[in-house]
């Protein structure tokens, strides 16, 4: 790796590389694959479809879709995200399931194009510059007109409304971290992570060759963006 590469391990966020952190994780993220699947069946994911999951965690979307896929590959840069991930393909008998300890600036393709991306909460973890190389990275795996769909803290307002809108959103977190992100624990994101403003998210998803078809935000900062990766 060139001397200049940023570590994706060490940028991963120290509790995602704890396994009592990894063990409670699906009761803490309460995450629910339907909507997503839904929503890339609609844009014509199906049973002959390879899919990558990009920073999978536990796995939650990639074990779901690999029940209407025929290839699915969950790629993460923590191993105790990982091994938690084998175990669960392994109970579950699965055998369309890869799993691969890389990240997004590593993880190397083999085999025909994806023609699904999904990512969940983890770009962040980037800084932009390297955010923009992951993305130019994703549009290289896809196929022409293949599907990234991606989820991420991402901030969609304007710098003289940021203090306010934190504080709105660090006032909606939980009391209980098992079950949620508490206000400390946002603010621990928004001083320590790297979500970037919508406004700038736009036009890198443009430069790197995605046409954006839908996107919408929750609470000004959870949001989803479903893409098309340009034919030309
Ligand atoms: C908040 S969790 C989200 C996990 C899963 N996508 C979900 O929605 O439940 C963030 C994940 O991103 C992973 N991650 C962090 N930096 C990464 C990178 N550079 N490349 C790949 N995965 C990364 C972490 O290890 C962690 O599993």
């Amino acid at each position: 790796m060139k001397g200049w590469w940023l570590d994706e391990h060490r940028h991963a966020g120290p509790e995602h590389l704890d396994p009592i952190y990894v063990a409670g994780y699906d009761k803490k993220a309460g995450f629910d694959p339907a909507e997503d699947l839904e929503a890339l069946q609609d844009k014509g994911m199906g049973s002959d479809s390879i899919v990558v999951d990009l920073g999978a965690g536990t796995g939650t979307f990639a074990l779901a879709a690999a029940r209407l896929c025929r290839r699915v590959v969950a790629v993460d840069v923590s191993p105790a995200m990982t091994a938690s991930l084998r175990q669960r393909v392994e109970v579950l008998g699965l055998d369309n399931v890869t799993v691969v300890d890389a990240g997004f600036l590593t993880y190397e393709h083999r085999g025909v194009p994806a023609d699904v991306i999904f990512t969940r909460n983890a770009l962040h973890h980037l800084p932009d510059f390297w955010k923009a190389m992951a993305l130019s990275r994703m549009a290289s795996l896809l196929r022409p007109g293949g599907v990234l769909r991606l989820h991420d803290l991402v901030f969609d307002f304007v710098p003289s409304d940021a203090e306010e809108r934190i504080e709105t959103w660090m006032a909606g977190g939980v009391s209980d971290p098992t079950v949620g992100w508490t206000p400390a624990e946002l603010g621990e994101h928004a001083r320590g992570e790297f979500s970037t403003y919508s406004w700038l998210f736009d036009v890198m998803l443009d430069r790197t060759g995605f046409d954006i078809t839908d996107r919408s935000f929750r609470r000004a900062v959870y949001a989803t963006y479903t893409c098309r990766r340009r034919t030309t």
